[in-house]
């Protein structure tokens, strides 16, 4: 019985997809002492699992060839092998399309590939983040192709990523996995096999709950971050810090949860999902039109923070087309490496597009590609950082030193309100969400 095997870990996991999810998904499994194998299109990643060396931050080498040297981990282009194991995660990319549609292409390749080789016993659970009704819409039918049927020889739930990549408080142990069952033995089983990584599974009761629920949540970040950009503007105008007035509110013990301005959302996650639930919501002849609103708020502030970053210059005597601009990280987030969907990328494009000379740093992102240019990361020193007339703080990792981009800054302009720590004894310092107004 796959519940026991389960309970007594004797039951092999599979994980489709080892990006950014599925690897620590894996890792998990494999510490919880589960025989795990993961399987990917890109053969480049199953070497590197096979020979140790983690490409994604939240997974040491050492976790990984402890793993692996244990034989817990297997990875492999193979599709057969996971015919042999007892439940499959799937955690394959939604991307959208141009046109921001869901694109569920791999998904549906994923159901397919799964089809040709699922048996009997087996539990399938889907953890990409998509739109109420994919796994009983989309993945269900390409699976029953198999010829097998759900809740009686095949078991399917949905249970939504929750990770936080960079995040040293939270993780696989100690976040909370929801789980939605398309039957109630398929719930029983999920439950049991997160249970074994987890310290609290949360059972729904329904795929449909469990897959609305991760939208929920991203879509909740989505429109606050949202809101604190609308306020960011207006203090802008009112000659008001936003950032002074976000952690005098985050005082309140109560009622209230401090989210931060910036120039813009980004990552695979976030600025995607609105597009997701909206797609659905357009089935039922519902607008989501709230959500809508704040996805665009957000989508518009690497334009705005560009504007306001040559507003700056110009009130400095400075114009984009003679100054160097040095932009400073470019992973959506701080301490990360992940680029995609980054605001900083999109706010280097938009300065490029008024024909701005932009230099970037990022210590985790050696290289980036902007339209068809491709830049490299540049070294920077205090001499370096004074060799530009514009240094723009995009991405606040911990790592940089802040203070000495204060102190040799020629014009800094930061998107994070992350130098709000630090002494300043000049006015070379502008940061998103203050005042315009202060005479240069
Ligand atoms: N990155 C995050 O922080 C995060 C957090 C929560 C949820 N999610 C969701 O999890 C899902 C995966 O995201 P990710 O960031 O891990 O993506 P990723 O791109 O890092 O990893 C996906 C992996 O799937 C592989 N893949 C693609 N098609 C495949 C196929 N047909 N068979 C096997 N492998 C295949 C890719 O090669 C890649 O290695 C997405 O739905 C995302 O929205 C991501």
């Amino acid at each position: 019985m796959l519940k026991d095997a389960l309970k007594n870990k004797s039951a092999t996991i599979g994980i489709v997809g080892l990006g950014y999810v599925g690897l620590p998904l894996a890792i998990a499994f494999a510490q919880a002492n589960f025989k795990v194998v993961g399987f990917d299109v890109q053969a480049k990643k199953v070497d590197a699992v096979n020979k140790g060396n983690s490409y994604i931050v939240d997974v040491t080498d050492k976790a990984l060839r402890e793993m692996t040297s244990k034989k817990n981990l297997i990875a492999t282009t193979d599709l057969k092998a996971l015919s042999k194991v007892n439940a499959i995660c799937v955690c394959v990319p939604t991307p959208f399309t141009r046109s921001k549609n869901p694109d569920l292409s791999y998904v549906i390749q994923t159901a397919k590939d799964i089809s040709k080789i699922l048996q009997p016993g087996q539990l399938v659970v889907l953890e990409s983040t998509t739109y109420p009704g994919t796994t009983r819409e989309v993945m269900l039918p390409i699976l029953m192709e198999s010829g097998l049927k759900a809740e009686k020889d095949f078991f399917l739930a949905f249970s939504p990523e929750r990770v936080d990549p960079g995040n040293k408080k939270f993780n696989f142990h100690n976040t909370p996995k929801v789980v939605g069952g398309y039957g109630k033995k398929s719930t029983d089983l999920a439950f049991q096999l997160y249970s074994a990584i987890t310290d609290k599974v949360v059972p729904v009761s329904s795929l449909e709950i469990a897959e609305l629920t991760k939208l929920l949540e991203n879509v909740f970040r989505n429109v606050n971050i949202a809101l604190v950009n609308e306020m960011a503007l207006l203090c802008e105008k009112m000659g008001l810090s936003i950032w002074e007035v976000i952690d005098a509110a985050a005082t309140k013990p109560f009622g209230y949860m401090p989210f931060y301005p910036g120039p813009g959302v980004g990552g695979h996650c976030i600025p995607k999902d609105p597009y997701y639930l909206e797609a659905k919501a357009r089935e039922y002849d519902f607008h989501t039109r709230f959500i809508e609103l704040a996805a665009g708020v957000n989508e518009q502030m690497p334009a705005y923070t560009a504007s306001r970053i040559v507003e700056e210059m110009s009130r400095r005597g400075l114009t984009l087309k003679e100054s160097k601009i040095l932009v400073l990280g470019v992973s959506f987030k701080k301490d990360i490496e992940d680029s995609r969907e980054s605001p900083s990328m999109k706010l280097i494009e938009s300065l490029m597009t008024k024909n701005g000379a932009v230099a970037y740093n990022d210590p985790r992102v050696p290289e980036i590609k902007i339209g068809a240019a491709t830049l490299k990361s540049v070294a920077i020193t205090a001499k370096k950082l004074a060799a530009y007339d514009c240094i723009v703080i995009a991405t606040d990792h911990s790592d940089y030193d802040y203070q000495s981009i204060i102190d040799n800054g020629k014009f800094v302009f930061d998107t994070r309100g992350v130098t709000r720590r630090y002494k300043k004894t000049g006015d070379n310092v502008v940061m998103l969400g203050e005042s315009t107004n202060s005479q240069v």
